[in-house]
């Protein structure tokens, strides 16, 4: 019987992610550039800690021997860089125990790094401290992940509990919670809603990478096709909740490479995750290599901001910015319900 982890790493792997919202918008600067790259900041702090860089590795792996060996080699990424690191959903876990293992596996190289655990609305508020536990994490990712569970053949139809098992399980819970999409954006609807229920971390992880409803497409007889177009963009998702100030937002969904995280910043978010990427280059290239192509990663961070005469996040969102017509059309639609 193939396992459904297995089956989502493999789909996702040939997923290509050539362009997307990002493209829809420019950075402009003064060519007469201020900024030594040695001198721009890159550090951010969130949940009372200090990270280095605002760059984290987000929710994928654990639950089968596979996942276990990505989740190794992302914790050494991890480990290297100080990004914080999600896992994927402990659900797996949670119902077997054999596969603690594929989680726990991360423990050797974070002892002292910041782990994340994941975990769905079908499940308790016992369970959500259990995948804490069990990966002895610092927060908790919850997902909202309704496309992905309609299209997927064996998913789950029941939604209706989802606001109150959030509101038991931040209440329960003993580490900070994160509130996550897992690749179809978030609305500022969506957002008011969880912050007026005590949600204070959202990551709208939008469209434009990793297509959930294309990956159980895969794994169905018949495809949901023109589904695989819903949802909104993390640019959109950002654009959306420009004025969201109680929120700590983070970015992921589409993050393809340097110039991508530097939009996600200046379009106000406070960390950037990645999946996909990561996923893609630990299945590629060795660990060595891998280390390599992050640092490439980090230090092209900077160089851009630099030469955007950005010294610090802070700065980088008073960047000057310019909006494909696609985006200003959202935008002037969304206005309305303002
Ligand atoms: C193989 C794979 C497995 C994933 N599993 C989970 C999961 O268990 N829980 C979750 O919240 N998100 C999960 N995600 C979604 C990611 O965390 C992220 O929201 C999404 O992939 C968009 O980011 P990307 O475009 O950088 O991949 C998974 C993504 C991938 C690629």
């Amino acid at each position: 019987m193939s396992n459904r982890k297995d089956d989502h790493i493999h789909s996702a792997l040939k997923q290509q992610h050539v362009t997307n919202d990002f493209d829809k918008v420019r950075l402009l600067s003064n060519s007469l550039c201020s900024v030594d790259v040695n001198d721009v900041d890159v550090s951010v702090s969130v949940f009372g800690h200090t990270f280095q860089t605002p760059i984290y590795i987000n929710a994928m792996s654990g639950g089968s021997d596979l996942s276990k060996e990505v989740n190794q080699k992302l914790s050494v990424i991890a480990k290297t860089f100080g990004f914080p690191m999600a896992t994927g959903s402990l659900s797996a876990a949670i119902k077997d125990a054999k596969w603690y293992d594929s989680f726990q596996v991360i423990n050797g190289e974070l002892k002292e790094g910041f782990k994340i655990a994941n975990i769905g609305l079908s499940r308790s508020k016992e369970d959500a401290q259990k995948a804490i536990d069990i990966l002895d994490a610092h927060a908790l990712q919850i997902h909202l992940n309704a496309a992905q569970e309609i299209t997927m053949p064996e998913g789950d139809r029941t939604f209706k509990h989802w606001k109150e098992r959030l509101i038991e399980i931040i209440e329960f819970v003993t580490v900070p919670v994160i509130v996550k999409d897992v690749g179809f954006g978030m609305t500022r609807e969506t957002v008011e809603t969880l912050n007026s229920i005590g949600v204070k971390y959202i990551d709208v992880s939008g469209k434009g990478g990793t297509n959930f409803i294309a990956i159980e497409n895969d794994r169905r007889d018949n495809r949901l096709v023109s589904f695989e177009s819903y949802g909104l963009s993390t640019v959109e998702s950002l654009l959306d909740n420009q004025d969201s100030h109680d929120i700590t937002l983070f970015a992921s969904g589409g993050i393809r490479d340097a110039f991508d995280i530097v939009k996600s910043l200046a379009l106000g978010a406070h960390m950037v995750g990645l999946s996909g990427y990561f996923l893609k280059l630990v299945m590629t290239y060795d660990i060595k290599k891998s280390i390599q192509i992050v640092k490439q990663l980090i230090d092209d961070v900077k160089g851009i901001m630099a030469v955007l005469n950005a010294p610090s996040i802070d700065t980088l969102k008073e960047v000057d910015k310019v909006f494909h017509q696609d985006l200003i059309n959202f935008m002037n639609q969304r206005k309305k319900g303002k």
